[in-house]
């Protein structure tokens, strides 16, 4: 079943186009990557979809509903949840406050077992629940981000460089925890600039360059295939 189409997406910012004409679809379940170099509008897709740029055509559904003119207030109630690269979390409150506002609209029984799964996933959050958010290094902080997301239980989950300033063995870890919230069944898609690393847990794919998509493919074969590798993501497939 396909959960997230968009079609024919043109958008920017203002009177600037960034986006010209992209389509893709996800899957519900599917783990896509997005990749491609700095400007390239990966960011400004996912922000598209969580209504935070202006549309100049095309659609974005989700589940069949059109998301093009639902504002960003609204969209988490359609089961969608952004995380962005900065300003992720709140930092003068703490860990465990940002955990209850993101889960303020669960019942409390749902909110419990929301934090015992955030918990099992990030022990290290249970350990500093108290503490203040701002207080988090880089790698804790992004975890925080992610439960934040992944509280209201989202159907779709959008992510903007999980793995920006992370030491590699945090990339990995924060990577096979978002393969874990996938297995469990939130559909993500994750804009990386870490191909090789992300291209080993995800399923699917898309490479953008100057606002289009210029390749896609199950991630085993864009992995497997070494030229492709090279020349769309820069990187090369050895370990
Ligand atoms: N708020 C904005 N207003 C105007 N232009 C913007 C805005 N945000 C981004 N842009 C422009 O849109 C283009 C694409 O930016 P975007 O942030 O989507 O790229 P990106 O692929 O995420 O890059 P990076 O890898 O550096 O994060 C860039 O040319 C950028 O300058
Ligand atoms: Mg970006």
């Amino acid at each position: 079943m396909t959960l997230l189409s968009v079609e024919h997406l043109s958008a920017g910012y203002g009177k600037l186009q960034i986006l010209h004409d992209l389509s893709l679809s996800v899957e519900a379940g599917q783990f896509v990557g997005v990749f491609g170099p700095n400007g390239s509008g990966k960011s400004t897709l996912i922000k598209s979809i969580f209504g935070l740029t202006r549309l100049f055509g095309g659609t974005i559904r989700l589940d069949g509903v059109t998301l093009n003119n639902v504002p960003t207030e609204k969209i988490g109630a359609y089961g969608v949840a952004y995380v962005p690269q900065t300003q992720n979390v709140f930092t003068a409150m703490t860990i465990r406050e940002n955990l209850l506002l993101a889960g303020r609209h669960l019942s409390h029984g749902d909110l419990e077992h929301r934090l015992s799964e955030v918990f099992k996933t990030f022990p290290i959050l249970r350990e500093r629940q108290l503490q203040r958010a701002g207080q988090l290094s880089g790698g804790e902080r992004q975890m925080l981000a992610i439960s934040i997301a992944f509280v209201p239980r989202p159907r779709l989950m959008l992510l903007d460089e999980p793995s920006a300033a992370l030491s590699p063995l945090l990339v990995k870890e924060i990577f096979k925890q978002l393969r874990r919230l996938c297995d469990q069944g939130i559909t993500l898609v994750v804009v990386e600039q870490n191909a090789r690393s992300l291209l080993q847990l995800c399923d699917y794919g898309y490479v953008l360059r100057e606002g289009q998509i210029v390749f896609q493919g199950a991630a085993a074969d864009i992995l497997a295939d070494e030229e492709t590798a090279k020349s769309y993501l820069g990187v090369g497939t050895a370990r």
